[in-house]
């Protein structure tokens, strides 16, 4: 077992419950919860308790195994009802992410390969789908930490925005991973995080997972990353994704288009990291992936000691953007780094 947090996102001892560590407290608290209701675990994954994409849809395939479980003394058509339905209510908690209707789709596709099957078989079969997911996604940051570091030496800056880091998915994480492994190999690197307005997964969740680490970090505001660009502090950025289209357009937390725009002007190479289950064929450009719109209270007064807006000033406050593939030096993916056209080199991992 690593020392990072790999297993923030388990199923409960009896199989009918899942255990995550509410993000939304850290870094001030450690608080493990058990969602047992659907309302509860659509809740956790809606409010970012649970959060990053590949995190989403390792906590949404426990989740719908955990009430496999639960209804497994139900007749047989009314089990898979259930769990058409189930699935469809926990993929509808969040829009943008594509990990989370992949995960669901996986659990119900392996129930549909077993036609007769009773219901105890079938949510066994899906709790040990749902392991595989989380097992896999170990196996898969470790291999996207070890091509993303290829593009690294050492004394490099990397600045980085939002979390993907082993809270975002499941160990080493996809964006933090190389640099969480250089670390480990004794390398020399400079993070530069974004504290990630507005609800500040940078500021919290990372700067916290690489400051754990040991690794040099240093804490920004978003407005700052030109300065710290235009100062040749950066070398490369390092970013997640929640759902990559054909064309390599790439949706991730609001704010990375910005990021990538500015190290286009500064000359400094953009890299996209992520497993190829966030990579989505069928959605042919970024202009099809729809956008999570969230309350405006987390710009207006979340994480405040008192508001810092005028109650009721409208606002906008999209979770997500959409980084143009032109801007992006290149995809790291488990099975190795895309480069553009991104219409190619992304259908080849797939062939
Ligand atoms: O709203 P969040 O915190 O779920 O957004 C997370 C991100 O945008 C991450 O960068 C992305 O999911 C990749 S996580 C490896």
């Amino acid at each position: 077992m690593s020392r990072y947090l790999s297993d923030h996102v388990h199923l409960g001892d009896d199989l009918t419950s899942v255990v995550i560590l509410d993000q939304t407290l850290l870094p001030n608290r450690t608080l493990y919860l058990t969602l047992r209701e659907p309302e509860e675990m659509f809740e956790a994954i809606q409010a970012l308790r649970v959060r990053g994409a590949p995190a989403i849809g390792i906590c949404a395939g426990y989740c719908l195994a955990a009430l496999a479980q639960q209804r497994r003394g139900l007749p047989p058509a009314r089990f898979r009802q259930e769990l058409s339905r189930l699935a469809r209510y926990l993929g509808s908690s969040r829009p943008t992410a594509v990990n989370l209707s992949w995960a669901l789709d996986r659990l119900l596709e392996r129930a549909g390969r077993m036609p007769d099957a009773d219901p105890p078989a079938i949510a066994d079969a899906l709790a040990e789908e749902a392991l595989a997911i989380h097992q896999e996604d170990i196996a898969i940051c470790r291999a996207i930490s070890e091509h993303g570091l290829t593009l690294l030496k050492n004394g490099d800056g990397v600045l980085t925005h939002c979390n993907a880091g082993p809270l975002a998915t499941s160990r080493y994480g996809t964006a933090l991973g190389p640099l969480l492994l250089g670390h480990e190999r004794g390398m020399s690197l400079r993070v530069f995080a974004d504290e990630t307005r507005p609800l500040l997964q940078g500021a919290r969740l990372t700067a916290y997972e690489l400051h754990e680490a040991g690794v040099d970090v240093t804490l920004i505001c978003d407005g700052m990353a030109s300065m710290v660009m235009k100062n040749g502090w950066v070398d490369a950025c390092f970013v997640g994704c929640d759902r990559v289209a054909a064309n390599g357009d790439t949706a991730n937390k609001i704010g990375t288009s910005g990021v990538a725009i500015l190290a286009k002007h500064y000359g400094i190479p953009f890299y996209v990291l992520g497993p190829t289950s966030t990579i989505d064929l069928s959605c042919p450009t970024g202009d099809e992936i729809e956008i999570e719109l969230r309350d405006p209270e987390e710009i207006r007064s979340k994480f405040y000691v008192q508001p810092m807006a005028p109650a009721g000033v409208e606002c906008y406050n999209p979770a997500f953007d959409v980084t143009a593939n032109e801007l992006i030096a290149g995809i790291v993916t488990e099975k190795g780094i895309c480069r553009p056209p991104y219409a190619q080199s992304l259908a080849a991992l797939f062939r």
